[in-house]
């Protein structure tokens, strides 16, 4: 039997959504990989995963919620759904509004939207608002049309969308028999953390796992209000998905580091665009510069000597790599040649 998708699959963890308005694309079941190439480079004593949630039908972790926070809309009869994005929200709002035959308003900061997210949002045929500002301002903006007019926020302040990407940490116990020992992940608006620490702490509870991991959370140096304590006027990162400077869930994140015995910290842009290239070209894994931003900071830990020789880890990578082309082709170290059309040339080109 194909994955039916996160709500028929964790029904009994999900709140009650009757059979006829469920909208899903049959996303979550994704790859838990192991990347034993990195684990060798870097001499890592213990066990790396990777959660690949590029897999989802949008391409990130979003997909997740959406199936729930849509679904519920639909439910409650809403004409219309409206979020703040940096790019995988939007499009993973559009695409699941478009199933359901509900109006997708999408609100991004101009020119800071990685291509791939921009083109996702446009052909599923949401109206897409671009403000002169950051996502900080447009998710204050949605927040009060929310409350004015009859569109349903689906931003991670819905609770249904933490309810559905919560679904993660199931399937990785479930994959793993366990726990795993540690959890990694990028921090923007911090509702995927939030979010991974219920999903833990519910399996917790039902006695589906003994113990529940460590939560690491990585910010961008220029994007770090959580690990700087304050909110950020103009964050600053390569990684657009998680240039936020006033995260929703800041408690929620805080919550789950202190509640693991976890830590946030930072990892900068060049860091992780090394991990963005080693995960490429030594896993053959292609995700987001924002995704890389986990494992940029498992391995600055392992250098450190955090981790114990018995532990395992899972990092989320939260996005497809093909969301934003620009940084890959930017990233990218291997040159590319353009020669006459003819045996020869291609022969020298290739250095034989
Ligand atoms: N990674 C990717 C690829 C993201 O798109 C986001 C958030 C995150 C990590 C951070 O997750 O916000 O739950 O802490 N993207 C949001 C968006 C903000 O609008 O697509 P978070």
């Amino acid at each position: 039997m194909s994955w039916p998708g996160v709500y028929p699959r964790y029904r009994d963890y999900l709140p009650p959504i009757s059979d006829e308005h469920i909208v899903t694309l049959q996303e979550g079941g994704t790859p838990l990989v192991r990347a034993h190439n990195l684990e060798r480079r870097f001499n890592l004593p213990c066990a790396l995963y990777l959660k690949c949630e590029g897999a989802n039908p949008t391409g990130s972790f979003k997909d997740r919620g959406m199936t729930v926070a849509i679904s519920q809309a639909k439910q409650s009869g809403a004409q219309a759904v409206i979020c703040a994005s940096t790019g995988n929200t939007a499009a993973s709002a559009a695409a699941y509004a478009a199933r359901a035959g509900i109006k997708a308003f999408v609100i991004v900061p101009e020119g800071q939207i990685a291509l791939g997210k921009l083109a996702g949002s446009m052909i599923y045929g949401a109206h897409i608002i671009q403000i002169q500002g950051n996502f900080d301002k447009a998710l204050e903006i949605v927040r009060q049309i929310a409350e004015k007019y009859p569109v349903t926020l689906v931003n991670s302040l819905n609770p249904h969308r933490i309810e559905g990407q919560k679904t993660a940490a199931f399937e990785i116990c479930d994959a793993l028999g366990q726990a795993p020992d540690y959890h990694a992940l990028p921090v923007g608006n911090a509702g995927n953390i939030t979010a991974y620490w219920k999903g833990y702490g519910e399996y917790f509870a039902q006695k589906k796992i003994a113990k529940r991991p460590v939560m690491l959370g990585f910010q961008a140096e220029g994007a770090a209000p959580i690990v700087l304590g304050h909110p950020l006027e103009h964050p600053k990162t390569v990684a657009t998905a998680i240039k936020i400077g006033n995260p929703a869930s800041w408690q929620g994140a805080l919550r789950a580091c202190d509640e693991s015995g976890g830590l946030i910290t930072t990892v900068s842009d060049a860091e992780i665009l090394e991990a963005y290239r080693l995960l490429a070209q030594h896993e053959g894994i292609f995700c987001e510069p924002a995704s890389a931003a986990a494992v940029a900071g498992v391995l600055k830990l392992a250098q450190h000597n955090y981790f114990n020789r018995t532990s395992t880890i899972v990092c989320t990578l939260t996005g497809h790599g093909l969301k934003d082309p620009e940084n890959a082709l930017s990233a990218a170290s291997t040159p590319t040649h353009i020669v006459r059309a003819e045996l020869h040339a291609v022969v020298r080109a290739m250095g034989l």
